[in-house]
Parts: C-alpha cells; sequence; structure tokens
C-alpha cells in the first residue's frame, strides 16, 4: 500500500485540470447494457472504481477496449446477469446494473451492497420502484434476485431523493412498456448528464435534474458516443486547497453552475470567486472567515464536499457548525483532524468547528474517499509533515492527485508503505 507525504505551509497558485467525473462515469457505463453495439465513452477518469466497473461489464459478457482517453464498451454478447459479492462489495455502486439488466435481460442477480464506512446506504427504494414497475423481487442469500417479463411504466414516489435510486430507476424506465413518472426524483448534475446520454441513445427523458423525472418507454436503444462531464466534487477540492492554503488556484473544466451552494460558502468564508471561460478561480485574498454548512440533497450543500470543507474550517477564524443531513456516519475524518491539532466537537450529526491559528502535520489514515481528501487538504494548510496512509480509498475518486496538487506548487509525493 501507498502513502503521502506532504510538507504543509505552502500556498497553492497555478491551474489545474479536472478529470471527468467519476459519479457520472460510472452510472454512464452501466447504462451501456441497455444497448447492442459498440458504445464509445471519453473523459472517463482513470480511477480504481471506472476499472472495477469494467471488470464487472466484462464478467456480464461486455467487451472492453480501452482507447485514449476513454473506453470502446462492446456489448452484443452479453450473456450474464450477475454481479458477484467480490464486487459488488469493492464498489457498491455497482447496483446500478439492475436497472438496466432487468429492462435489457428481464432478469438481474445482485448482491446487496452492504454497508459501508459512511453509513448502511440500503437499496430499499430502488427496489420498491422496480417492483412498482412490475419486477419481481426475492433477497436470496445476500442476493437480490430480480425477474421481469417486461417492466411497465409506473408513478414512482421516492421518500427521500436518491440518487442512485433515480438512475437505477430512469435506465430501467428507458425500455420499460409506457411512461414512468419519477417523483421526488434526486436532483444532480450527475442524473442530468446521464439523461442526455441515454437520449443520445434514443431514450425519451422530460423533467431530468429537477424533481419530477418522465420517461417515455421506448423498444430498443443504440449505442451511445458521450463524453462525461466534469467532475464537481474534484474541482470543489481543487478550489479549497486553494482558499486553505492562501493562494490563487484556476480550476480548468469547472462549472459554476455545478457548484453554487459551495461556490456561496466560499464567498461567505472571505474567498474571492471568479469565473471565466476556462473554469473558476479562487483567491484567499485574506483570513478565512468561519462559516456554517447543513448538507443537503441537490442543490443543496454536497454531503461529497462536507468533509473537506471541514478541514479549512479546522483553521478558520471563528467558529462554524457543520450539519450532514445526508448519510449517518461521515465524520469519520474528525479523530484524525483533531490529531492534526482541530478543535471539533461532535453532537451526533452536528460538528462543531473552532478554528484554530495553525493545524500541525501528523501520521494520519484515510477511512473514506473524501476524508482522505479532507486530511490531505488540512496536510497541505498544516505547518511542518503529515503522513497520510491506506490512500487506496483515495485512489478511488481522484486521478493524480498528489501530482496535481504538485503542479500548483505542493511539497506532497507518494512513497509505499
Ligand atoms: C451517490 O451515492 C454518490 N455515489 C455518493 O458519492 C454521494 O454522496 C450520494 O450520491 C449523495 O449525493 C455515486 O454516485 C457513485 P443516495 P448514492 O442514494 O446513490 C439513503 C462519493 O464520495 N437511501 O442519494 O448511494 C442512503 O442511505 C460518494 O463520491 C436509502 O435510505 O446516494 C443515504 O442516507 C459517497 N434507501 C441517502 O439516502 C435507498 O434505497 C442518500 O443516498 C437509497 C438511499
Amino acid at each position: 500500500m501507498d502513502k503521502l507525504i506532504i510538507h504543509g505551509g505552502r500556498p497553492l497558485n497555478g491551474e489545474v485540470q479536472v478529470s471527468g467525473a467519476k459519479n457520472a462515469a460510472l452510472p454512464l457505463m452501466f447504462a451501456t447494457l441497455l444497448a447492442r453495439g459498440c458504445h464509445k465513452l471519453t473523459n472517463l477518469p482513470r480511477l480504481r472504481d471506472i476499472r472495477t466497473a469494467e471488470k464487472l461489464l466484462v464478467e456480464l459478457g461486455a467487451g472492453s477496449e480501452t482507447v485514449p482517453g476513454g473506453l470502446h464498451i462492446h456489448t452484443n454478447g452479453l450473456a450474464h446477469y450477475e454481479a458477484p459479492y467480490e464486487l459488488v462489495r469493492t464498489m457498491r455502486a455497482s447496483v446500478l446494473v439492475l436497472g438496466p439488466l432487468l429492462a435489457r435481460h428481464g432478469r438481474a442477480r445482485v448482491s446487496l451492497p452492504g454497508g459501508c464506512a459512511i453509513g448502511a446506504r440500503p437499496i430499499n427504494l430502488h427496489l420498491k420502484g422496480l417492483e412498482a414497475m412490475g419486477a419481481q423481487i426475492t433477497l436470496d442469500h445476500g442476493y437480490v434476485e430480480a425477474r421481469a417479463q417486461r417492466l411497465k411504466g409506473a408513478r414512482i414516489y421516492f421518500d427521500l431523493p436518491t440518487v442512485g435510486g433515480t438512475e437505477n430507476l430512469m435506465m430501467a424506465a428507458t425500455l420499460a412498456k409506457g411512461t414512468t413518472v419519477i417523483e421526488n426524483a434526486a436532483r444532480e448534475p450527475e442524473i442530468l448528464d446521464l439523461a442526455q446520454a441515454l437520449c443520445s441513445m434514443g431514450a425519451r427523458i422530460e423533467g431530468a435534474g429537477t424533481d419530477t423525472v418522465v420517461i417515455e418507454g421506448v423498444d430498443e436503444l443504440q449505442p451511445m458516443n458521450y463524453r462525461v462531464m466534469a467532475d464537481r466534487i474534484e474541482a470543489g477540492t481543487y478550489l479549497i486547497g486553494g482558499a486553505l492554503t492562501h493562494g490563487r488556484v484556476h480550476v480548468l473544466g469547472a462549472r459554476p453552475e455545478h457548484l453554487e451552494a459551495l461556490l456561496s460558502k466560499l464567498e461567505e468564508a472571505g474567498a474571492r470567486i471568479d469565473v471565466d471561460s476556462e473554469g473558476i478561480i479562487i483567491e484567499a485574498v485574506d483570513e478565512i472567515r468561519a462559516v456554517n454548512i447543513r448538507t443537503q440533497p441537490h442543490p443543496g450543500f454536497p454531503t461529497d464536499m462536507q468533509a473537506q470543507f471541514m478541514a479549512m474550517m479546522s483553521c478558520a477564524n471563528g467558529t462554524s457548525v457543520i450539519s450532514e443531513t445526508v448519510f449517518e456516519n461521515r465524520f469519520m475524518h474528525v479523530c484524525e483532524l483533531q490529531r492534526m491539532g482541530a478543535d471539533i466537537s461532535i453532537d451526533g450529526h452536528t460538528a462543531t468547528v473552532k478554528g484554530v491559528r495553525r493545524l500541525f502535520g501528523a501520521p494520519v489514515m484515510a477511512t473514506d474517499l473524501r476524508a482522505s481528501a479532507c486530511l490531505v487538504l488540512a496536510g497541505l494548510a498544516a505547518d511542518n509533515t503529515t503522513e497520510l496512509s491506506r490512500i487506496y480509498h483515495l485512489d478511488r475518486g481522484y486521478e493524480n492527485l498528489e501530482k496535481k496538487f504538485r503542479s500548483l506548487g505542493a511539497d506532497i509525493e507518494r512513497v509505499p508503505e
């Protein structure tokens, strides 16, 4: 296993290119199961999770060919419909094969993903929606067994706006008989990106990106030729890097309309934000002030930016209150930040962060993807040296993170543990 060695206290300056979005690429890769032919995906990030998704597609009988910046996925030979436990437990987004396999094959056997570091993360709403569309769902030795002659359109109301649930049902509905309405749908930009790709395949979808999505089923879809959107969470991570090291960073490819809540909070904290045709520029013109945040489904403050923002609040001027409303256990980074001198107290889903003048470097451990990013940011802001272990978590969602930070002037290197 590798670790990162960070010598902090240096301001980040310069420009950094955002990669393709992991959380858009994963559903897009599984959407290829909906149509026969050769699908061409570009701007795919080179990440562990993308490789896992590719492995799962091959397991199901698809062919894949790496091309510059992406993948060609051939789906004529789909022969299986099982997503095995050993793949699903390493990447829970594998459950997104359920909708496409049911729609295309009329059958799917997918391991229940089980919990993860940040929460139980059930898929009950995915299954309830598929049953409403006529699927017979049974649970068998930790697997979801799903069958359907042909899915039929239904009106589905989500008790909460689940991103994966909206994606699974939207994909399933593209080949169903009749029209499906998803109410209280998630509104994340990645869902709009998926809908645009599905429409490019011949699907009929209205309202993606709003809380009501209407899908009129068709009999057949065509392969996609699609460029994945930029990763807004990666972009937000580099923006915070520029602010908390008191530098000036130009994040190329970042789209302000995907990050309105974060940008508003960064300005409230005293950072200066400019937007140009290439992306977003952040500059910490004076001290960073403490601000309160409360994570919410999009367009609220993204839960995937909560840990990174807390790193910045740990060395801000004042006290901030951070509420995590989406996941039940997404404060795993707090005890590691405390080892770096952060003054944080937790009461249930709320963390109170009293900014300190300076964090100090320490050996710390990554526990999940965004907690890892938080600790890298804290290390960049801290004085002396931070050693971050278990960075395989980081490699799930950030492409060339240490190279990108080094290009901004950070003293950070990856060494074998
Ligand atoms: C997606 O996860 C993202 N992952 C997550 O990003 C992100 O944090 C999350 O959406 C919220 O924005 C991918 O896109 C691959 P949800 P997902 O279904 O779809 C509960 C990262 O760091 N829920 O919107 O699993 C669930 O327990 C990752 O990149 C049910 O109760 O999120 C959670 O509390 C982490 N029943 C809440 O809803 C269900 O059937 C939101 O989950 C489904 C979800």
